[in-house]
């Protein structure tokens, strides 16, 4: 069994300061403290990009001091309000791959874990350059057996017209790459639309869930000029259980806590 928590779109800022009249640093707090009250046995967590919401230096030290108490493993992709270099400034000891993306993979015993960088700074659309694919498909053909893949960016329109501007801008050559091993690849996972998303592309089941800050009400017109609507429904994060015969993907809303009750004849509060 692989156990994984899936958190996206932590889009920390400085400490002391709020985004969206929210504040990120306590709602990862709580995200954290949950998963160390409840998933100390997951094998890893991983945050799908936008770690922070400006990429400045001062974001990443807090976003790396509050990490640090997270006591589960940790693989973190780029999405696109982050920067490369200051946050590899702040994480000496992450994984690139050999021209300095932040891509990485990963065997476990359930098959090869595959983390992408489709940060290109400068825009909000994904960018897998020919470097990273050549990377890619480098990762893919010589695994062994299952894949999982990781990325910021979804590989495909989600149907939410703004984002789908700024979604990833090589989807041909990234259905071209991975199309040969398609049949081997479990699982996409990806950030950026802060919103629960499931189904399956080219027969590969995929999902991403809300982020841990604010949320993208979902609002899909059919105009040119549609502009995001953003919501403060409840934060997520995902516990992934694999095994041979199945991906289960549990979704938390961590934040929760009105009428959880274990006494049955609890006279609970009128809900409709
Ligand atoms: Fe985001």
């Amino acid at each position: 069994m692989l156990k994984m928590i899936h958190l996206t779109d932590t889009h920390l800022v400085e400490k002391g300061k709020r985004l969206f009249g929210l504040d990120p640093h306590a709602r990862l707090k709580l995200a954290i403290e949950d998963i160390n009250r409840s998933h100390k046995d997951a094998n890893c967590a991983f945050i799908t990009g936008d770690l922070t919401n400006w990429g400045t230096p001062e974001e990443y030290t807090a976003l790396a001091d509050a990490l640090s108490k997270l006591q589960v493993p940790l693989h973190l992709l780029l999405g696109n309000h982050d920067n490369r270099e200051n946050f590899k400034a702040a994480f000496p000891n992450i994984a690139c791959d050999v021209n300095g993306y932040v891509q990485s993979s990963v065997d476990t015993d359930q098959g090869r874990l595959i983390f992408l960088d489709s940060l290109m700074e400068g825009t909000s659309s994904g960018w897998l350059c020919e470097d990273r694919l050549k990377w890619l498909e480098n990762q893919l053909s010589d695994a062994a057996a299952a894949i999982y893949l990781f990325m910021h960016h979804p590989p495909f329109d989600v149907g939410i017209p703004y984002l789908d501007k700024i979604g990833l801008v090589q989807k041909e050559e990234f259905e071209n790459t991975i199309t040969p091993y398609k049949s081997r690849i479990r699982q996409i996972f990806f950030g950026h639309v802060h919103r629960p998303i499931h189904g399956e592309w080219l027969g590969i089941p995929f999902s991403t869930l809300r982020g841990t800050n604010h949320q993208v009400w979902l609002n899909m017109p059919f105009q040119e000029d549609h502009q995001l609507e953003y919501s403060y429904e409840a934060p997520c994060y995902g516990v992934v259980l694999i095994d041979a015969q199945k991906t289960l993907i549990h979704t938390h809303e961590y934040m929760y806590c009105d009428d959880i009750y274990s006494d049955k004849t609890k006279d609970l509060k009128p809900h409709v």
